[in-house]
């Protein structure tokens, strides 16, 4: 029966309006919209996405229905974010779920956005590796950095976070100082192919125990590129790739440094990554280093599952509604400061 299960799965914490239908943990379709509108900003501006996400949340679920090739009463279970994220953005999402749900008389359930990254490793496919619990996940993307210790589906808890920016942040806060377009993530990542990691050195964190901080890093790109830009008004043009090498350089190294702490504190040596900043290719490079030389146990989610979409919402929903046996209240409402 749960293998059977057709759920739709509903994002909008951010700027993708994504929805998706899973077939048991296998995925019909994951249709993601991208907001354009907010490159020309350096950022995501709150009132444009909750906008954009108007425009776009009927025909991407339309469009997610049509290609799994199934129809509205085929669903069995409607899966949507109720936080955290952008609270203009989540009312979209989570307000077209109950609205579906009550009208087509299917259960709902309500998902947290940063489980559901980690929940993305149970999505099936033809190379999946699946975790073994319990693992460590460092869950990285704009919004969180977190070391979640994960001992089952439902039962996650946050050992480590960032005490200010999160890792995303950091990325896409040095690729605006660069001049480059939001979400800077994926550029810095492209450039840096061709750079050289030891081109720059910048200021590196001393936070005790798991946590994180990237604030002390973002003023040390920024004093280095300023200084260096009054002496060469072409320094970044110049020097691009091997800025973009030396700032993920910096970045993928106190996440990697931390993760390796974890793991010996808590003695699990099963590793995860998940969220938007786990498609970044150093970071998928270093780990795998990291297994070749170590007993770690690597687990890299497929790249279409790790920045934000409907899938991951979905197989979330499906493990909540058969584990917890619950389904979600239709006063329950959207929280932009969830936690666990
Ligand atoms: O999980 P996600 O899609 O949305 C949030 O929940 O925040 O993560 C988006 C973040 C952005 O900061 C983006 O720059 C970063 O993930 N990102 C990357 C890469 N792809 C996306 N950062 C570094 N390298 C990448 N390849
Ligand atoms: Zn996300």
């Amino acid at each position: 029966m749960n293998n059977d299960l057709v759920i739709l799965g509903i994002e909008s914490s951010c700027d993708d309006t994504s929805a998706a239908i899973l077939r048991g943990s296998k995925v019909l379709s994951n249709i993601v919209a991208n907001q354009s509108i907010h490159e020309k900003f350096g950022g995501v501006v709150p009132e444009l996405a909750s906008r954009a996400h108007q425009q776009n949340i009927v025909p991407v679920i339309d469009t997610a229905i049509k290609e799994a090739n199934i129809t509205k009463s085929d669903i069995d279970l409607i899966a949507y974010t109720k936080g955290p994220g952008l609270l203009g953005s989540l009312l979209v999402g989570s307000s077209f779920a109950k609205s579906l749900s009550l009208a087509l008389n299917i259960p709902l359930v309500s998902v947290n956005h940063m489980q559901a990254h980690i929940l993305a490793h149970f999505i099936e496919h033809e190379d999946q590796k699946k975790p073994e619990f319990p693992f460590l996940c460092l869950t990285v993307s704009g919004g969180h950095t977190q070391i979640v210790k994960v001992n089952g589906f439902n039962k996650m808890k946050i050992i480590g976070t960032t005490l200010d920016d999160a890792a995303g942040e950091a990325f896409d806060k040095s690729a605006k100082v660069l001049g480059l377009k939001y979400p800077g993530g994926p550029l810095i990542d492209k450039y840096a192919k061709n750079g050289d990691i030891n081109s720059y050195v910048f200021g590196k964190p001393k936070i005790k125990g798991l946590d994180f901080s990237f604030s002390g890093l973002k003023t040390s790109i920024m004093n280095t590129i300023n200084v260096s830009l009054q002496k060469d008004p072409n320094f970044i043009k110049n020097n691009l790739n091997d800025l973009c090498a030396s700032i993920q350089h910096s970045i993928i190294k106190i996440l990697l440094d931390k993760i390796i702490i974890a793991s010996k504190e808590t003695k699990i040596s099963n590793i995860a990554i998940a969220g938007g900043v786990s498609a970044n290719s150093y970071l998928r490079k270093k780990l795998n280093e990291l297994a070749r030389e170590t007993d770690f146990k690597i687990y890299i989610p497929k790249f279409e599952y790790c920045t934000d979409n409907g899938a991951m919402i979905a197989i979330a929903g499906k493990y909540k509604y058969i584990n917890e046996k619950s389904k979600t209240d239709y006063s329950e409402s959207a929280s932009a400061r969830l936690s666990f």
